[in-house]
């Protein structure tokens, strides 16, 4: 359903993606892992349409999206999650998903769906953005992409700065959604997030995928995972 293809991209000279190629079939869950500066998020950053390929294939559905602004890209059902999670800070948790759920896609999700997915966000709703801890704002982040009712699920860090907890949670979560059907690419630096939600895994190294395999793979390869993950 995603399929990207040598994909390249700059900030102003600097080139930091050098040839990314990668894919989601339907029904999967992959992630992308690499160390702090790899190009996980700018790889996303183009997905989503905020960073213009040069050049590069990202075709979703069979279909060209390389050019479209990252509004388009979520109407043709590619819910994003990005790493500083985007909360509007002086909504409430309610307006919040609100918003998100009158510019989503008709489907299946609707807001007491999220509220069954995650009920801490119902016991919070008319707290501020600015109001919730990290991991709530992790479950308003998530909640808010599926009230788009996205096909692909796209995700930055989601576990980033959470507590053990919180992130049994997420990972709880991810694994529901993913069983119901959804696809989703998840960018981690954890590998245990990356491996109970995932069964294929790309590795991102300098701007371009060093290794790619199933999680089998990679926990046979501890050079690869020295060399690369750093753990
Ligand atoms: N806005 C920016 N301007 C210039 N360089 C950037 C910008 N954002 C990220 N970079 C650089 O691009 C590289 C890849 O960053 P990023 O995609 O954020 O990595 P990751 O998400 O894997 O940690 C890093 O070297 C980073 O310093
Ligand atoms: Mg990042």
């Amino acid at each position: 359903m995603l399929h990207i293809e040598n994909l390249h991209a700059y900030y102003g000279l600097s080139h930091v993606l050098q040839g990314v190629s990668l894919d989601v079939k339907e029904g999967e869950a992959v992630s992308l892992l690499g160390r702090n500066g790899a190009g996980k998020t700018t790889t996303l950053l183009a997905l989503m349409g905020y960073l213009k390929p040069k050049p590069g294939v990202i075709e979703y559905q069979g279909r060209d999206i390389s050019r479209l602004s990252p509004w388009r890209v979520s109407r043709l059902g590619v819910g994003f999650v990005p790493q500083e999670r985007g909360i509007f800070s002086s909504l409430t948790v309610l307006e919040n998903l609100t918003v998100a759920a009158r510019r989503g896609r008709k489907g299946l999700w609707k807001l007491a769906d999220v509220y069954k997915l995650f009920p801490r966000l119902e016991e919070r709703r008319d707290n501020r953005g600015n109001q919730l801890s990290g991991g709530e704002q992790q479950m308003l982040a998530i909640g808010r992409a599926l009230l788009l009712n996205p096909s692909l699920l796209v995700l930055d860090e989601p576990s980033e700065g959470l507590a053990p907890l919180i992130v049994e949670e997420i990972i709880k979560t991810l694994r529901d959604v993913r069983d119901n059907g959804l696809s989703i690419l998840v960018v981690e630096q954890n590998t245990r997030v990356a491996f109970d939600v995932a069964d294929r895994h790309y590795v991102l190294s300098k701007g371009t995928v060093c290794y790619q395999g199933s999680t089998a793979d990679i926990r046979a390869n501890d050079e690869m995972v020295r060399q690369y993950l750093g753990v």
